[in-house]
């Protein structure tokens, strides 16, 4: 089976209750895991390429690393462009093969957002390639550019009508207290989600697939492994695996997770060197780091995505 796009796998999971793993690639070990877990599980996947991981693996390296996980698997494989930063970016992802761009234009004003938007449509969609855009805000880091919390805003229902209209996108990330990044929340802090605004958005949009973004959970057992080895990560709260499942139920068909595979390729990482200390062979700690990434996306998919069983 080729690359596909997210048509198909959205339909099935918006009918479904469930939502596909976004899971970002940006090395040959990140990706095997992920797949690994994928094909254990019978899952659908979505590899997803931000600016960052293009420019430290090469795109040409990634895109045959991602062609290879589709050829060893046989799974639906979607290759998608993460927080495509304007009509370039995303132009050079469409001729490079990819089948799914997302333009992130939403810091621009509505009506911006909307010509943005509408241009790579015009150009993805006569090429086959399907199109994420988004509405409102997420706090955190992307790339260099880090959102202040206070400068996030939420994702206005009453916008959501026009913008897919006119711009024909086909799937919708939209923000509602999901944050880029490991620090999320802070430490007493009670995670909050506007259920109230995705339940909306659903109404307005309906069989509409909604993207959620920042959604790792930051699991506290692999920072705690990253602290007990020397690391120094501050304590952090994610968004809690619940509240995942509880988006998967309603109209959120694609779910971000980036930072919980970076933490728990550290925290295994860390342990090898801790337990082996005079190792230098990298596919000894790096074969740990993949099989941590397995285990995390396995748990994704069975615990709380819900797509096992669904390609
Ligand atoms: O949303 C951003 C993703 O976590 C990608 O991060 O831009 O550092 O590759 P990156
Ligand atoms: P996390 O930082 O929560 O993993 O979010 C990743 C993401 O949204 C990629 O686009
Ligand atoms: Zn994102």
């Amino acid at each position: 089976m080729p690359l596909v796009t997210s048509t198909e796998m959205f339909k099935k999971a918006y009918a479904g209750g469930y939502a596909i793993g976004a899971f970002n690639v940006n090395n040959m070990e990140t990706i095997q895991g992920i797949v690994e877990a994928g094909k254990e599980c019978n899952s659908p996947l979505i590899l997803q390429v931000s600016a960052g991981a293009r420019k430290y693996a090469n795109p040409v390296y990634l895109k045959h690393l991602i062609e290879a996980a589709v050829e060893t698997t046989g799974l639906p494989i979607v290759m998608h462009l993460d927080h495509g930063a304007d009509f370039e970016a995303c132009k050079s992802a469409i001729d490079d093969g990819f089948t799914s761009v997302m333009i992130d234009a939403s810091h621009h004003a509505f009506s911006e957002n909307i010509e943005i938007t509408k241009k790579v449509v015009k150009y993805a969609h006569d090429r086959g390639v399907v199109v994420e855009a988004e509405l409102g805000q997420l706090a955190g880091i992307e790339d260099a550019v880090n959102v202040k919390a206070e400068d996030a805003c939420f994702t206005h229902p009453d916008e959501v009508c026009e913008f897919t209209e006119k711009t024909g996108c086909d799937s919708l990330a939209i923000a509602i207290g999901t944050s880029h990044g490991a620090y999320k929340f802070k430490p007493g802090q009670k995670p909050q989600l506007r259920f109230d605004i995705l339940e909306e958005v659903g109404k307005r949009l309906p069989g509409f697939p909604i993207v959620l973004h920042g959604a790792s959970s930051v699991p506290q057992d692999r920072v705690a492994i990253i602290n007990q080895y020397g690391g120094k990560m501050p304590d952090a709260i994610g968004i809690p695996e619940e509240m995942l499942r509880k988006a998967a139920s309603m109209a959120v068909c694609k779910i971000n997770i980036d930072s919980d595979l970076r933490v728990a390729c550290t925290a295994a990482i860390r342990k090898h060197f801790a337990e082996h200390p005079d190792h230098f062979d990298p596919r000894q700690y790096l074969g740990d780091a993949r099989a941590a990434v397995k285990e995390i996306v396995k748990h994704k998919i069975t615990d709380v995505l819900g797509s096992c069983d669904k390609a």
